[in-house]
């Protein structure tokens, strides 16, 4: 059928393959926003729903932010795009420099991409082209960890720990990739408030790894300081400092994907700060734009820079980048973004909320099928008893009961996530948590 006589139906969901979806399940009962203010949606059917979820972990500053909003309207109307191959614009730069004063130590460098999934496989490669320029080039090994999520390029897929996202493609990840295990051992650490207690010495499994690769084929490790999209694990105290004393130890890169730690989910400009810890690379995203415009970055410490910058200066130095790196809209976007997060407070705001936040989580505890209650920041994770024969489908059945009542949380099988935009009010984080403890009630 051609084109012109193909029939228009703008009530046809069958087109878009949607992604991270039960597709079958969803088209048959669509959940659709289409409106965004603040910390609500609105739906299709013109309801209110309070976002609990940031969207996707990324709009901090809340919906439609008007500082934001206006800064990308000026410049679609001034220069929708310019190539950052050889080529560049001024508030590129401006946006870089303003990025490397909210790091800590000597990340000073930039490289932009679009994506979270991007800016891992960009780390990456930046971690083993970095070796290979300073004469270890069979430094290739990348290190993950069970239960990592770091987006789903072949890269992060690789260096990722979880199951379902890997099994499909299982003899396609990338050779010479291992990984720690993961941090959460509910016998030890179920209800902490905060970062447990127990688990500092997971992080020697490091040593392990290295006695069975050698250090000297070991490129980089790569962890979320605060695994995510598993399902909200905060590092057990002392854990990251271990990892850095042994990465450092041995000469591997580490790299934090702070991918959702970032831009004050933590209550700090990033994990990295809150933990008193200097990765070598961090990779960014999401809050950089309040997920305005689609924008992620690679931050990497002086050295790693400079051991590149070799050769004759006529030369590109790292053969990668994309298209849209440093979009004019992103980076408009980011300029923004960066300036409500500081003359708003939003990351002070994030650290005050947070006790409060923690109170609401843990008051969940004791109902019925709440098997582990976890929570850091303005992130909170819960885990639900899955039902027998039926795995993820009560965790599902509460995602949609609290969308039903006006509550917008994350759920990933039987595990709810929540991340409320910053400018979150008191009362809105006591709504959140009493329509979600009557619905835990209600779902069998
Ligand atoms: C820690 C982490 N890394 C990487 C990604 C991938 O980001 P994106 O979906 O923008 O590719 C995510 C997404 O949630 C993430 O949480």
């Amino acid at each position: 059928m051609s084109i012109a006589t193909a029939p228009l139906d703008t009530n046809n969901l069958e087109a878009f393959w949607m992604p991270f979806t039960a597709n079958r399940q969803f088209k048959k009962d669509p959940r659709l926003f289409v409106g965004a203010e603040g910390m609500y949606y609105l739906t299709y059917d013109g309801r209110r729903v309070l976002d609990g979820a940031a969207g996707l972990w990324c709009v901090n500053a809340g919906h439609c932010h008007k500082r934001i909003v206006a800064a990308v309207q000026k410049q679609v109307a001034t220069m929708d795009f310019a190539p950052a191959f050889q080529m560049g614009h001024p508030m590129a730069f401006e946006l870089a420099s303003r990025l490397t004063q909210l790091t800590p130590g000597d990340l000073n460098y930039v490289f932009f991409a679009n994506s979270g999934s991007e800016a891992v496989d960009t780390a990456l490669k930046i971690a083993v082209g970095y070796h290979r320029a300073r004469g270890e080039g069979q430094r290739t090994r990348l290190i993950g960890r069970e239960r990592g999520y770091h987006g789903i390029g072949f890269g992060g897929t690789s260096v990722g720990g979880i199951k379902n996202n890997r099994k499909m493609f299982s003899s396609m990840m990338l050779p010479g990739v291992d990984h720690m295990p993961h941090t959460h051992d509910p016998a030890h650490m179920a209800f902490s408030r905060g970062q447990p207690e127990w688990g500092a010495h997971l992080a020697d499994d490091l040593l392990r790894l290295i006695d069975l690769h050698d250090a000297s084929t070991i490129a980089a490790v790569i962890v979320e300081p605060v695994a995510g999209s598993t399902g909200v694990l905060p590092p057990p105290k002392g854990y990251l400092e271990r990892l850095r004393k042994i990465t450092e130890d041995h000469g591997i890169l580490l790299i934090f994907d702070e991918v959702i730690t970032g831009f004050g989910r933590l209550g700090a400009a990033f994990a990295a700060e809150k933990f008193g810890i200097v990765p070598d690379m961090m990779t960014i995203a999401k809050g950089l734009t309040n997920a305005t415009v689609p924008a992620s970055a690679v931050v990497c410490r002086e050295g790693i820079y400079q051991a590149f910058m070799q050769g004759p200066e006529w030369m590109v130095e790292l053969f990668h980048g994309y298209t849209y790196s440093a979009h004019p809209l992103a980076v408009a976007a980011g300029l923004a973004t960066l300036d409500v997060y500081r003359d708003e407070g939003l990351f002070e705001r994030a650290a005050d909320l947070s006790p409060y936040w923690e109170d609401a989580v843990h008051s969940l505890k004791g109902l019925p099928n709440v098997i582990d209650l976890r929570n850091l920041g303005l992130m909170a994770g819960v885990d639900l008893a899955p039902r027998p024969g039926k795995p993820t489908l009560r965790g599902y059945d509460v995602f949609l009961k609290c969308y039903e009542r006006g509550v917008y949380i994350r759920y990933t099988g039987d595990t709810l996530a929540m991340s409320p935009p910053l400018i979150a009010e008191k009362s809105e984080i006591d709504k959140m948590f009493s329509i979600l403890a009557e619905v835990i009630k209600e779902v069998n």
